[in-house]
């Protein structure tokens, strides 16, 4: 059995279902620029950073320097106002047992997101308080599916990357994961999060002493 210390959870499409804002975003974005895209497109940017998405979206047209960074912003402005109403039932059923469960085992917990908005979201959801550490968008310069973000959160923990476990709903995410050598515990459909050791189809579905179990 690993001996696990802590968890680290991604934020968005995990503890709450702000991926569907970050598509509507994005969405309105295409639309607006005539830019071709769809949901099953919007596969490719989940968990991917704000940037590498607009890359991803254009898929190879050229825009200028300026053009490209008023696109970006004009996509966060309708995610933030997608976010005005955000609230604590906003979290995911099983979120907030989740993130307890692993508290009472001892385990620290912590915030691994892309997002340059996790703080507000966090606030916003009420649930800064549980958890001893926040790796977000700021924290590093390389951004998933590289490993550095879950590698500063365990490191801002002082946990041994495979005493980690990971718990992610991008395809990006769970590879960021399993590069740091972490114990990787995929949400979601097979098509996005099969490759992940562990899978399990929601939040409220994750069962830490099966995770346990069936890790070397
Ligand atoms: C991730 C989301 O958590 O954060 C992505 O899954 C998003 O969809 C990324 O692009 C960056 O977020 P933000 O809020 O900094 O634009
Ligand atoms: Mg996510």
């Amino acid at each position: 059995m690993p001996d696990v210390r802590a968890v680290i959870f991604d934020l968005d499409g995990v503890l709450t279902d702000t991926a569907e804002y970050h598509y509507r975003g994005w969405q309105r974005l295409a639309d607006e620029e005539g830019v071709p895209f769809d949901r099953e497109k919007n596969e490719a940017l989940r968990g991917v950073s704000r940037n590498e998405s607009l890359l991803l979206l254009l898929d190879g047209r050229e825009v200028s320097e300026e053009a490209f960074a008023e696109m970006a912003a004009r996509k966060n402005g309708y995610y933030l106002e997608y976010l005005q109403d955000m609230s604590p039932a906003d979290l995911l059923p099983g979120a907030v047992a989740l993130v307890e469960d692993a508290k009472a085992r001892g385990w620290k917990v912590a915030i691994g997101s892309s997002s340059k908005n996790a703080g507000f979201v966090l606030d916003a959801l009420g649930i800064t308080e549980l958890f001893d550490a926040v790796a977000d968008g700021h924290s590093v310069d390389r951004a998933k599916p590289e490993p550095d973000l879950f590698l500063e959160a365990a490191a801002m923990l002082g946990v041994p990357p495979e005493s980690c476990v990971v718990i992610e709903d991008a395809e990006s995410g769970v590879d960021a994961a399993i590069a740091a050598g972490m114990i990787a515990v995929g949400v979601g459909p097979e098509e996005r999060v099969g490759h992940a050791p562990h899978r399990f189809a929601t939040v409220e579905d994750i069962d830490l002493d099966q995770v346990l179990d069936t890790t070397d």
